[in-house]
C-alpha cells in the first residue's frame, strides 16, 4: 500500500487532531503518502482531498476539534452516495482509509470495506460508546470538562443552598454521566442503561439535607430526557430551590487531556499498521491497556454496556 487517506466523521471530538497526526506520520514514517478527506464522507463524496505532509499536522496534537473538520452526511448512507465515494478514492489513488469517528462513522467504514475499500475504524466520540474498547478519544477530556463545570456548580449551590440538575451529553450512553457523577460525588445518576424512581432521588435529597448537606448535584444523561423536566419535577415534590444547567456543545471542545493524546496517538498509529498488514473492515481500540483490534461488524452488532459495578459503588457512596 502506497497511498491512504485519513478522514474525521460525526460529532467532534478532543484528540481526534492527535489521532490525525499519529496516522500521517506513522505513515510517511513507512513510506507511504496519506491524503487528507475533509469533511467526513461528504468530503469523501465530493472530493474535497489533499496530500498531507509531516508540516501539515504540525502544532495540532493539542488543539480541540479537528483540522479536517467533520460533517454528518445523509447522502453516504444511500448506495450511490457509496459508489461516489469510492470513485473518488480511486480517482486519487487512494489504496486504504481511516475513518475516525463514532458509531456512525463506523457504520460508513463497515459499507466501504463491503465495496471491497479497505477500511479502518479509530474510535473518536466523547460519548465512549464503542463496543471493543474500553475508552474513546476525547471520553477523557469531555469528562474533566464536565468535573470542571461541577465543581464551579458546586460552588454557587453551596451559597445558595440549592440543588442543581446537570444535563450532559452522551446521546444514548451514560458513560459520561456515571463518570462525572462518580468523580463529583453527585447525589442521584440518570443513566439511559439504569432505571430510576422520582421517589428515590427525592430520598436521597432529603436525607442529604437532613445530615446538614449545603447543595446537591444530580446528573442527568441526554438519554434520559430533558434536565429541564426533571429539574421541573424535583422542584414539584420538593422545597428544594432547583436550578438546571445543560452543558452541551462545551463539552466537545477544548485541549485534549494527556490521557487523551497518548490513546489518540497510540491508536491512529496502530490502524495504519492495521493497513500495511493487509488489514480491512477492523476497528482499533484498548482494552487493559492493550491495543487491540475487532471486526467493525462484530462491534457494531454489540450493544455498549455501562460498567454496572460502578453505578452500584456510585449509590452506595452517595449514601
Ligand atoms: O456523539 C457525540 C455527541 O456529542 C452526542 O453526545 C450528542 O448527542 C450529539 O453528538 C450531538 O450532536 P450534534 O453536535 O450534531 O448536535
Amino acid at each position: 500500500m502506497k497511498r491512504i487517506g485519513v478522514l474525521t466523521s460525526g460529532g467532534d471530538s478532543p484528540g481526534m487532531n492527535a489521532a490525525i497526526r499519529a496516522v500521517v506520520r506513522k505513515a510517511i514514517y513507512h513510506d507511504v503518502e496519506v491524503y487528507g478527506i475533509y469533511y467526513g464522507y461528504a468530503g469523501l463524496i465530493s472530493g474535497d482531498i489533499q496530500k498531507l505532509e509531516i508540516g501539515s499536522v504540525g502544532d495540532i496534537i493539542h488543539r480541540g476539534g479537528t483540522m479536517l473538520y467533520t460533517a454528518r452526511c445523509k447522502e453516504f448512507q444511500t448506495e450511490e452516495g457509496q459508489k461516489k465515494a469510492i470513485e473518488q478514492l480511486n480517482k486519487f489513488g487512494i489504496e486504504g482509509l481511516v475513518v475516525i469517528g463514532g458509531d456512525g462513522s463506523f457504520r460508513g467504514a463497515e459499507k466501504l470495506t463491503e465495496h471491497g475499500f479497505p477500511t479502518i475504524g479509530v474510535p473518536g466520540t466523547i460519548d465512549n460508546d464503542i463496543p471493543g474498547t474500553d475508552f474513546t478519544i476525547g471520553f477523557d477530556t469531555a469528562l474533566n470538562t464536565v468535573i470542571d463545570a461541577i465543581d464551579k456548580i458546586r460552588d454557587t449551590a453551596t451559597s445558595h443552598e440549592r440543588t442543581y440538575v446537570v444535563e450532559v451529553m452522551g446521546r444514548d450512553a451514560g458513560d459520561l454521566a456515571l463518570w462525572a457523577g462518580l468523580a463529583d460525588g453527585a447525589e442521584s445518576i440518570l443513566i439511559p442503561e439504569e432505571d430510576y424512581q422520582m421517589e428515590d432521588i427525592v430520598k436521597r435529597l432529603q436525607r442529604g439535607s437532613n445530615r446538614g448537606k449545603k447543595h446537591s448535584i444530580i446528573l442527568v444523561a441526554e438519554g434520559v430526557g430533558s434536565g429541564i423536566d426533571i429539574g421541573r419535577k424535583i422542584q414539584e415534590a420538593t422545597d428544594f430551590e432547583t436550578r438546571v444547567t445543560v452543558l452541551g456543545h462545551i463539552q466537545r471542545g477544548g485541549s485534549p487531556t494527556g490521557v487523551d493524546r497518548v490513546l489518540a496517538s497510540r491508536l491512529g498509529a496502530k490502524a495504519v499498521e492495521l493497513l500495511l498488514e493487509g488489514k480491512a473492515g477492523k476497528t482499533v481500540g484498548i482494552q487493559s491497556n492493550k491495543l487491540v483490534y475487532h471486526d467493525i461488524a462484530d462491534a457494531l452488532s454489540q450493544k455498549h454496556e455501562i460498567d454496572s459495578e460502578m453505578y452500584k459503588l456510585s449509590q452506595e457512596l452517595s449514601i
